[in-house]
């Protein structure tokens, strides 16, 4: 198979991750005999450095050109780099907005799954990460409080910030249906994630996902309140299996649960539309705090391009090798920084990368 990609590099640590999912994605080319032919186009700090824009049109027309896009991160330290001295529409952050909306992206799926042999990088107590846990979020990616009115200006002479949190019925229901059919391939679970006993957006995702919830009687179906979420989160995590939510709440709950993992290092992220179309990407940001380093832990990368051959390209036996190659550095007892317990031997972001490719 041919597959054509957009790669947007980006910022910190995206060009090292980067690299090494296509390390990993050209060792499957040569095993199983794809090729992948990548266009590389900027987004983020890198592009404003280049173009003054976070995206250009020119690079959203490049990216709808392809069949996926695969991403490493964008944006800078958010104190002290001068980006975040443009004004909010010329940031790094709002490249990765824009082209969200533009390629309508609005299923993020953020699978978290504890490695067994990651148990002692779990942060939850011993028999609490012992049950372990295997969950997707599904996280609304076009809408709510991110995409919504926003505005600071005086009113009555006092200065007041404005952001408004929209939702339509329709907008609920694509990524609902989205949430059960994932679900009827896994545990037949979703748990919706709102705050309905205070916003009326919350309230209109109740009815709405209820009723989308009917017409998939072999599913459970469950509404937990978010604050409720981040505690049973750390509780007890193996009770989730789809936890579907809005864009904000998915954001940061996903944070959380990829730390329960590991590391936020080892969650992958598919951004997906109606189409076979999608974005690929860690869930993590640009680490600034490490990047240049080499020091980087690629595997949310790498299980990103994972998603992307199952569904954007249909190679199920493809990205089963790319996830099975990483177990198997894991049981073997190879660990980024990140992931490593205090005094254990590390591994540099691209050697992971070979030693993940060489498992192929
Ligand atoms: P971050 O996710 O970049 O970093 C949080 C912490 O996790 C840091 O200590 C970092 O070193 C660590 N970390 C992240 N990825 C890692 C990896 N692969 N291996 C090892 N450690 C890793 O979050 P932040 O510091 O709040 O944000 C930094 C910048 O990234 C901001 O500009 C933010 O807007 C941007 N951001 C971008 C994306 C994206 O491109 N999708 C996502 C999140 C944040
Ligand atoms: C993510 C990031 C982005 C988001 C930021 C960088 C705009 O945190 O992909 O999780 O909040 O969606
Ligand atoms: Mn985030």
């Amino acid at each position: 198979m041919i597959c054509n990609l957009a790669v947007i590099k980006g910022d910190g640590i995206g060009p090292e991750v980067v690299t090494e999912a296509m390390k990993v994605l050209d060792k499957v080319g040569e095993k199983f005999g794809h090729t992948f032919n990548y266009e590389q186009i900027l987004m983020g700090g890198c592009s404003i450095d280049a173009t003054g824009e976070p995206l250009t049109d020119e690079a959203v027309a490049i990216a709808k050109s392809k069949d996926a896009v695969l991403l490493g991160s964008i944006g800078g330290n958010t104190q002290t780099s001068p980006w975040y001295k443009l004004p909010p529409e010329k940031r790094p952050e709002a490249g990765l907005l824009k082209i969200r909306k533009e390629l309508e992206l609005f299923a993020n799926l953020r699978p978290a799954y504890l490695y067994p042999e990651l148990k002692e990088a779990c942060p939850l107590k011993e028999s609490v990460a012992a049950q372990g846990f295997d969950m997707m979020i599904m996280r609304e990616l076009t809408g709510g409080l991110y995409f919504g009115d926003r505005y600071t200006k005086e009113i009555d002479g006092v200065v007041t910030a404005v952001d408004t949190l929209t939702y339509t019925e329709k907008e609920i229901r694509r990524i609902a249906i989205k949430g059960f059919d994932i679900a009827m391939k896994r545990r037949k679970k979703v748990t919706l994630v709102d705050k309905a006993n205070v916003l009326d957006s919350s309230r209109l995702w109740r009815k709405i996902v209820a009723e989308v919830a009917a017409d998939y009687p072999e599913v459970e179906f469950e509404t937990m309140l978010v604050d409720n979420a981040a505690m049973q989160l750390v509780k007890n995590p193996s009770q989730f299996d789809v936890m579907l939510t809005e864009n904000m709440f998915g954001d940061i709950l996903s944070d959380e649960a990829s730390m329960i993992t590991g590391s936020i290092g080892m969650l992958p992220s598919a951004s997906l539309n109606e189409t076979k179309f999608g974005m690929y990407e860690p869930s993590g940001g640009s680490a600034p705090d490490i990047a240049g380093k080499n020091i980087a832990n690629p595997i949310a990368t790498i299980l990103s391009a994972a998603m992307m051959l199952r569904y954007t390209f249909d190679l199920d036996k493809e990205a089963d090798a790319i996830e099975t190659a990483v177990k198997k550095v894991l049981e073997e007892g190879y660990r980024t920084i990140d992931i490593a317990k205090p005094g254990e031997a590390q591994v540099k972001c691209d050697e992971m990368g070979s030693l993940i490719a060489d498992r192929i």
